[in-house]
């Protein structure tokens, strides 16, 4: 069965741009991306790790270590991580994993047969310091992700672990945010001292909490 959230995220080993890896111990307590990639000097991936390597600063803000995969070989990206960096301006200084097996990629279901069964799909997950499975996102080879979109869910993510509140559609860093429907209006009063706007009783928008 595919991975679900909530899931730990397998371990394994597997070699690397920055040698073996062993998943958990690289993690330690960070939040991880873990993305795969159908094919190194392809265009789209070159646009998207270039576009990672671009955004190494917004990720260490958020305490997540970014790690890339494909099923090519450590060589191939050491190669291509050198195209990356010219047509990107960036230094790709996440490691990218070699999986020419598949290990990782049949562990992950990163595999969809029925896409390619040669190459995995453009997989994301978010794994939290706990291991866990946060977020899960499958994208075909023709799309390039929005990785400011994964970078707006670990948003999310971490600020839902923190108060007991869920985002809206669409919401951004220091937008308002909803009040989870288990917190009555007598918490809801210690909780978010603010106040909040009731647009419906179970709707309770209030201003994002801050740490
Ligand atoms: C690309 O990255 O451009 C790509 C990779 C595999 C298949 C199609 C496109």
């Amino acid at each position: 069965m595919a991975l679900q959230l909530g899931d730990i995220a397998p371990d394994f080993e597997a070699d690397s741009t920055v040698g073996k890896i062993n998943f958990h111990q690289w993690l330690g307590n960070s939040w991880g991306v873990l993305f795969s990639h159908p094919k190194d000097f392809t265009p789209v991936c070159t646009t998207e790790l270039g576009a990672t390597a671009k955004l190494k600063g917004e990720f260490e803000k958020r305490g997540v270590k970014v790690v890339g995969l494909s099923v090519d070989s450590v060589d191939d990206h050491l190669a291509w991580k050198r195209d990356i960096e010219q047509t990107s301006g960036a230094k790709v200084e996440f490691p990218m994993i070699a999986d020419p097996d598949l290990k990782v990629a049949n562990l992950y279901g990163m595999i969809h047969p029925n896409a390619s069964d040669r190459f995995t799909v453009r997989s994301v997950f978010v794994i939290d310091p706990k291991k866990k499975v946060r977020l899960t996102l499958n994208y075909p080879a023709s799309a390039g992700r929005n990785f400011d979109e994964i970078l707006r869910v670990i948003d999310s993510l971490q600020l839902t672990d923190q108060f007991k509140v869920a985002t809206p559609v669409n919401w951004k860093q220091g937008q308002d945010v909803i009040i989870v429907p288990s917190v009555t209006n007598e918490e809801a009063k210690k909780l978010f001292p603010a106040g909040w706007k009731e647009v419906k009783p179970y709707l309770r928008v209030t201003p994002q909490p801050r740490s």
